[in-house]
């Protein structure tokens, strides 16, 4: 399975994002797509934190991963045999992973989940170890969980299907499958006929670059539409579900993702349109006890200024669009509050409303522990 990539005709598959024995990180650049295919290689936990801060890395599980990866990257060079020692130096240089990117909880979830792997051991040397493996375990478990949502997704589409999505919660967001496409990209595996829309989805361009480059290599019909265009789109009648990814889910269901899904969230609802919302329990904070203590990340006002891509003469350009005088405000995530969502899709099945009642129920009842 993994990311299916075709370059100058070869195809290959590989994951988004691993760590070899050394400890170096790989991962699929994702600022060069749809146009360049590179590998970013990382070899400490400063650069690692770099990338996902530069979005080099991006996605709420990719970036989860890839922060288990760091841990044990940053555990990997400390020299001193004293436990606690160890202990207090692999928190402090995990600091500048825990501040790389606010929002996607399974950033700081897979931390905790790593460091207390470690905690257990009270050896050093095993220690380093130790952190190794079950940040790998972390990587292989994302894959099973996301294949899982897309085989309880696909059961809500049907042939014939037009269905949109927001973002990008595809293979490139996580290890491999994706959480809002693992169903999409399923139920074409299944044979039925389904046709995308995807949201461009300002400023960064998640839609447009990452996620229709995805449906592209695999070879589903897809068109990418201004985000202004949903709602044009929906009260035609065309769209019969909306799936969409989450960066938190708090504890009553509401969610936090990419920009825009809030507004998309209430055309859903006014036009009768499912609005789905895809992710792996790890993503639910029973922290959060609704939407607003969800911290919302501000990025550079430069995202929205300018624009990147290929010219006319294949040469990479970044070309400024804005006023140079103008302003700009840019939070990159939004709250949907969860009267909106019709259903959200887990890796352990469908959770129906009342939410806060079965989201308690299903982290409880699961092998999943917060
Ligand atoms: O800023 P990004 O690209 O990391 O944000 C990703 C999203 O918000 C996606 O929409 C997604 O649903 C969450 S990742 C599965």
């Amino acid at each position: 399975m993994h990311v299916r990539v075709k370059i100058d005709g070869n195809e290959m598959e590989i994951r988004t994002v691993w760590m070899e024995e050394n400890r170096v990180v790989k991962m699929i650049d994702q600022r060069k797509l749809p146009h360049r295919f590179e590998i970013f290689e990382s070899p400490d936990h400063k650069t690692t934190a770099f990338a996902i801060k530069e979005m080099i890395v991006r996605g709420a599980g990719a970036i989860g991963v890839v922060a288990a990866f760091a841990v044990a990257q940053a555990a990997n060079t400390i020299r001193t045999s004293n436990f606690e020692e160890f202990m207090k130096e692999l928190n402090n240089r995990l600091d500048v992973v825990r501040a790389s990117r606010p929002t996607a909880v399974s950033l700081f979830y897979n931390i905790n989940r790593v460091l207390s792997a470690v905690r257990k051991c009270g050896n050093v040397d095993e220690a380093k170890d130790v952190a190794y493996d079950e940040a790998q375990r972390i990587a292989e478990e994302s894959v099973e969980i996301c294949r899982k949502i897309g085989e309880f997704g696909a059961e809500l589409i049907n042939d014939g299907d037009t269905v949109l999505t927001h973002c990008n919660a595809g293979a490139l967001a996580f290890v491999d499958w994706g959480t809002a496409l693992a169903p999409i990209r399923m139920a074409h595996y299944q044979g039925k006929e389904i046709k995308v829309l995807v949201d461009e989805t300002r400023p960064w361009l998640q839609g447009a670059r990452l996620t229709a480059w995805e449906l592209e290599m695999e070879g589903i019909e897809h068109y990418i539409i201004s985000d202004g265009a949903a709602g044009y789109f929906m009260r035609k009648g065309f769209i019969r579900s909306v799936f969409v990814g989450a960066d938190r889910i708090a504890a009553n269901g509401d969610v936090a993702n990419k920009i825009g899904t809030y507004s998309l969230a209430i055309l859903a609802k006014t036009n009768n349109v499912n609005f789905y919302v895809a992710a792996p329990l790890e993503t639910f904070d029973l922290n959060c006890p609704n939407g607003d203590n969800i911290p919302i990340e501000e990025r550079s006002e430069d995202e929205i200024f300018y624009v990147w891509g290929l010219d006319d003469e294949g040469a990479w350009r970044r070309v400024r669009i804005a006023p140079f005088g103008s302003r700009a405000h840019n939070p990159v995530f939004d709250v949907t509050p969860h009267e909106y969502v019709t259903l959200f899709i887990t890796e352990k099945g469908l959770v129906k409303p009342p939410f806060k009642e079965n989201i308690q129920l299903l982290i409880r009842g699961g092998s999943h522990k917060k």
